[in-house]
């Protein structure tokens, strides 16, 4: 810790210095505004003591050009009682404080000890800040590099997936030669039912990796999503049945095109209607609702499932949070792409639940609901 005093009465100097010492700290002393200036404008000192009243140059000249070189210096201005109006001057211009000539010697070491604490504070917490800001930054860098590894991964998963997939379909389809028994057919078919699940999940994670990476590509077209819709349906058919759950469908056909990327807005669809099936028991039913509002178009799925507790109606469309009451398959992506897609759409997804007061516990239902503006063009977006 070194200090520099900087005044014109030699005595002064003296006594202050001699008691600085004896408290441990390097003295340095300079007699002149101009010396003090050069001294400070050669190494880093601590704590520089200024007089407010020196022959050559004034207190506040010499703490602007001591401040300039170097602003952790703490500055401590002396002052008679008939100059009080400078010292008050000076520490808005970023003196720490003043001390009274006379010296009071305990007043001043106490000044003098706080000022050198806040300096030791304020140093630790500029290095505590870069630390944080360099970690934080080797926290993103390598976040990003994970996403691309991920990306890379399931990208290279995809297509030996999907040829694998193909084989089955020809084998069980018979198309290269018979198949000896049902047995081995069922075992084909399993596989193959499997494999899709982890072409799914490989798709979801390709997602979310585009996601995180800000590189999801949206091919945008016009397009009627009341028929996107049917004809997503149909597809689940055979599903709806195995589970015993009834369709109740209300998709107004006018409901007109909307600009959006078919592929994308299709899978925000199954992922929902694959939840309201996967949660909802056999015997229950799901509802699919399409609207049009003025320029908002309001897709709806709603199922007589568990529902969804409300302190986890935000978090489930949080990356990987699953409510984990029942063992059911599952990653938790399908809610977090879907909100990603809705929103790159400048549109909203929530749910509601449960369905109606008054339902049984594990029946209360959920409504999965997303609005999409029917062309969010001018906008002012940038995406
Ligand atoms: N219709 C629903 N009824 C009850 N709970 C639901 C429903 N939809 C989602 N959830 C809850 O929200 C969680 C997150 O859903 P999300 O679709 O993101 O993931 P997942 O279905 O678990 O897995 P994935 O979709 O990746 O295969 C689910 O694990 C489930 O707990
Ligand atoms: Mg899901």
């Amino acid at each position: 810790m070194n200090i520099l005093i900087v005044d014109d009465d030699a005595n002064a100097r003296k006594t202050l210095g001699k008691i600085l010492k004896a408290k441990g700290y390097d003295i340095e002393e300079a007699a002149s505004g101009a010396e003090a200036v050069s001294k400070a404008g050669e190494k880093f000192f601590n704590i520089v003591a200024i007089d407010v009243r020196l022959p050559d140059k004034s207190g506040l000249e010499v703490l602007e050009a001591v401040r300039k070189n170097n602003e952790e210096t703490i500055l401590i201005m002396m002052t008679g009682y008939a100059s009080l109006d400078s010292s008050i001057e000076a520490m808005n211009k970023g003196a720490y404080s003043y001390i009274t000539k006379p010296l009071n010697m305990e007043q001043a070491l106490a000044i003098i000890e706080k000022g050198v604490e806040k300096q030791r504070l304020s140093i630790e917490n500029k290095r505590l800040l870069k630390e944080l800001t360099e970690a934080n930054e080797s926290l993103k860098e390598m976040d990003a590099r994970k996403s691309a590894f991920v990306a890379n991964v399931s990208h290279e998963f995809k297509n030996p997936l999907a040829v694998i997939k193909e084989s089955l379909s020809i084998i069980i389809e018979g198309l290269a030669g018979d198949i000896g028994s049902t047995k081995q057919k069922d075992i084909l078919s399993a596989a193959k039912s499997n494999i899709e699940r982890l072409i799914r999940l490989v798709t979801d994670l390709l997602d979310i990796s585009k996601i995180e990476a800000g590189k999801m590509e949206m091919r945008r077209e016009n397009f009627d999503i009341a028929i996107l819709v049917s004809e997503i349906l149909d597809n689940y058919k055979g599903e709806l049945a195995k589970k015993e759950i009834s369709l109740k469908k209300d998709i107004r056909e006018n409901v007109g095109a909307i600009w959006a990327d078919r592929d994308k807005i299709s899978e925000v669809i199954i992922n929902l209607l694959n939840n309201a099936i996967k949660y909802t028991p056999a015997g229950g039913e799901v509802g699919v609702k399409l609207i049009a509002k003025e320029n908002n178009l309001y897709f709806e799925i709603s199922d007589t499932g568990p529902g969804i507790p409300e302190e986890y109606k935000e978090k489930i469309f949080d990356k990987f949070e699953r409510i984990t009451t029942e063992k059911i398959e599952g990653t938790g992506l399908g809610l977090p792409i879907a909100k990603d897609i809705v929103e790159l759409h400048k549109g909203r997804i929530w749910v509601e639940s449960p369905l109606q007061q008054g339902l049984p516990a594990g029946r209360q239902g959920s409504r999965f609901i997303f609005v999409l503006p029917r062309d969010f063009r001018g906008k002012n977006t940038s995406r």
